[in-house]
Formats: C-alpha cells, sequence, structure tokens
C-alpha cells in the first residue's frame, strides 16, 4: 500500500450544516498529523474538471460556525460513468492526492465506494446529510439542526393553525427515511406523522382521522415526510378536503430552508469528533469505511452496511408520538 502523504478532501451531494464544522476538521487533523491537505471543490464534479486547491490551516478559520459548504457540493451524473471516474482518478493523482475523505450522504458514499474498489484509493466518508439515513450512525452531520429549523417553524405554524382553527399538513425532507418527520412531530407536539417507514396496509390518514384527532383540539399539524411515492403533504391535504369537507386544510412545505443555517452545538461537536477521527482511520490503516457514531464511541461502518438504506427507525417513536398526541 502506497505510503499516504496527501488528503483530499471533498463535500458532495446535498449540503447539511455542520458540513463546514467537518472540513474544518479533517483539514487541521491531517496537518495536525503531518499531510498536505487538498480541498476538491464541487465534490466529484470538481475532481473531474480539476478544482483542486491546497488548503492550510487558515483557509479553514472561522467556518465552524456556517451552513453550506465552503467547498462547494454537487450531485455528479459524470461520476457515476467509467469515463468520469477515470478523469477523476487521474487528476488525482496529477495532483499528488494519495487518500480521499467524503463528506456526504447515501449516494456520495456510494460513489466512494465504487471509485474505491476500481482504483484502490483509501477512501474514508463522513456522514453528511439532514436525512440521518445512513446505517451505522445514531446521527448525521447536518441532521440535528435541520430538525432544530424544522420544530422553529412548526412552532410558528402552529400560532397561526390555533388562531384559525386548521389543519396544517407540513412537508419536510428525509427522502425515503422518517427521521426528521416522527422526531420533529413528537419536539413540536404534532398530533400525527406520516413516515415511509409506516407504511402499512393501515391508511394512516384514514387512521388519524378515525381516531378524533381533532376532537380536542382547535388545530392540528400533521408532519409529513416528502414522498415521490404518494405525493406527500399536497396529496392528504386535497384528500382531506375531499373526503372531510368540514375542515379547514392548509399545507406548508418547508423545502430547502431546512438545508440552511447555522450549525447546531451538537452538529458541530459530532464534525469535529468524525473529521478527526476520519484522519485516524486512515493512520489505522481502514479503508472504504464511513466514520459514524454509536452509543457517543467512534465506530467504522464498511461503506456496503452505511449506504443501504436500511437504518431502521426506533418504533417506539410512533408510539411516543401516538400516545402523546390524544
Ligand atoms: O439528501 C438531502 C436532501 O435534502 C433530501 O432530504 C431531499 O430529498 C433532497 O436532498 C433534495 O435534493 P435537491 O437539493 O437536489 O433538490
Amino acid at each position: 500500500m502506497k505510503e499516504i502523504k496527501c488528503i483530499g478532501i471533498l463535500t458532495s451531494g446535498g449540503d447539511a450544516p455542520g458540513m463546514n464544522a467537518a472540513v474544518r476538521a479533517v483539514t487541521r487533523s491531517a496537518i495536525f498529523n503531518g499531510f498536505l491537505a487538498k480541498g476538491i471543490y464541487r465534490g466529484y464534479e470538481g475532481l473531474i474538471n480539476n478544482e483542486i486547491q491546497d488548503l492550510t490551516t487558515q483557509s479553514v478559520s472561522n467556518i465552524i460556525q456556517t451552513g453550506g459548504t465552503i467547498l462547494k457540493t454537487a450531485r455528479s451524473a459524470a461520476f457515476m460513468t467509467v469515463e468520469g471516474r477515470k478523469k477523476a482518478h487521474d487528476n488525482m493523482v496529477n495532483a499528488g492526492i494519495d487518500a480521499l475523505v467524503i463528506i456526504g450522504g447515501n449516494g456520495s458514499l456510494a460513489g466512494a465506494r465504487v471509485f474505491a474498489e476500481e482504483y484502490n484509493v483509501p477512501c474514508v466518508g463522513l456522514p453528511g446529510t439532514i436525512d440521518n439515513d445512513l446505517y451505522g450512525t445514531d446521527s448525521t452531520i447536518g441532521y440535528d439542526t435541520a430538525l432544530n429549523t424544522i420544530v422553529e417553524c412548526v412552532d410558528k405554524i402552529r400560532d397561526t393553525a390555533t388562531s384559525h382553527d386548521r389543519i396544517f399538513f407540513v412537508e419536510v425532507m428525509g427522502r425515503d427515511a422518517g427521521f426528521l418527520a416522527q422526531n420533529s412531530a413528537i419536539a413540536s407536539g404534532a398530533e400525527a406523522a406520516i413516515i415511509p417507514e409506516d407504511q402499512t396496509d393501515i391508511d394512516q390518514l384514514e387512521y388519524f382521522i378515525g381516531r378524533g384527532f381533532r376532537k380536542t383540539k382547535n388545530s392540528s399539524i400533521v408532519i409529513v415526510s416528502e414522498s415521490k411515492k404518494d405525493g406527500g403533504a399536497l396529496h392528504y391535504a386535497e384528500r382531506v378536503r375531499k373526503e372531510y369537507p368540514q375542515y379547514d386544510v392548509r399545507v406548508t412545505i418547508l423545502g430547502h430552508l431546512q438545508r440552511g443555517g447555522r450549525p447546531s452545538a451538537y452538529d458541530r461537536i459530532l464534525a469535529s469528533r468524525l473529521g478527526t477521527a476520519s484522519i485516524d482511520a486512515l493512520i489505522e490503516g481502514q479503508r472504504n469505511v464511513m466514520v459514524g457514531i454509536q452509543n457517543d464511541e467512534i465506530v467504522y461502518v464498511p461503506f456496503t452496511k452505511a449506504i443501504k438504506r436500511d437504518k431502521p427507525i426506533n418504533k417506539n417513536l410512533i408510539k411516543v408520538l401516538d400516545e402523546l398526541s390524544i
């Protein structure tokens, strides 16, 4: 195995608050341990287009508190092709980069897995996504901040919902995972959450209305996970309008504001811990792993496991919301 002298860092996929804290941690920890650090801009797209610059300790000053990513990010279709990955590898070799730290979500780590296997490049991933959908880590960088952002918004929606006696369907992100929806529903005192993990034979809307979810309250908030399959919040609102015309219904789709903002203290600390651990992992000779956190301990999770899209939601959370929303 070739000795590692220079580490390339990139952020990829949807940005998440705390990515900057992670870039800072990886850069500083790399330099602290005697490596050179290079930033790759716009994720894999930047590797293909040779957008690479040296990173110093100063380059990552004053960013721990900022949202977004100073390295920019992209979803790269070119990196999914053999030709794209060849270009990326050529540029990496020419820049003298021996190993990569990839900060991103499911798709980004899936890309890293293929690249690492194809070119035998040491790759370590950090879970950076608001969706919290990577297996093997209790939390992903950005999830806590997004959750707090949602709760702040829902608190505001509650004011107007109560004033007008309305039902609000609030759609949140999460791609195929319901972590943001379920936990924001609990934290904001919402009446229900409609999440992909709870798609049983029972119609979730029928269930909530059927148990009389509006009898004792003058407003109701249902948090709905975004869904390409069933149409999300708009779909449920439409159904209520048709099937229960007595209710006054509104929809709020929170959208990309969930991805912005200053990272929470939790996300900054998580990013800092995982970032330094990514350099430890490379020093220890770890390859093709995501660095995660489980019960407050750093763990290495093989890419193949992390990206399987089968991270379970704790079913007790469903029970908690059910019991407390009567
Ligand atoms: O993966 C993060 C995420 O924000 C998902 O929750 C959402 O489905 C998706 O990215 C949106 O992607 P884009 O910003 O490319 O529209």
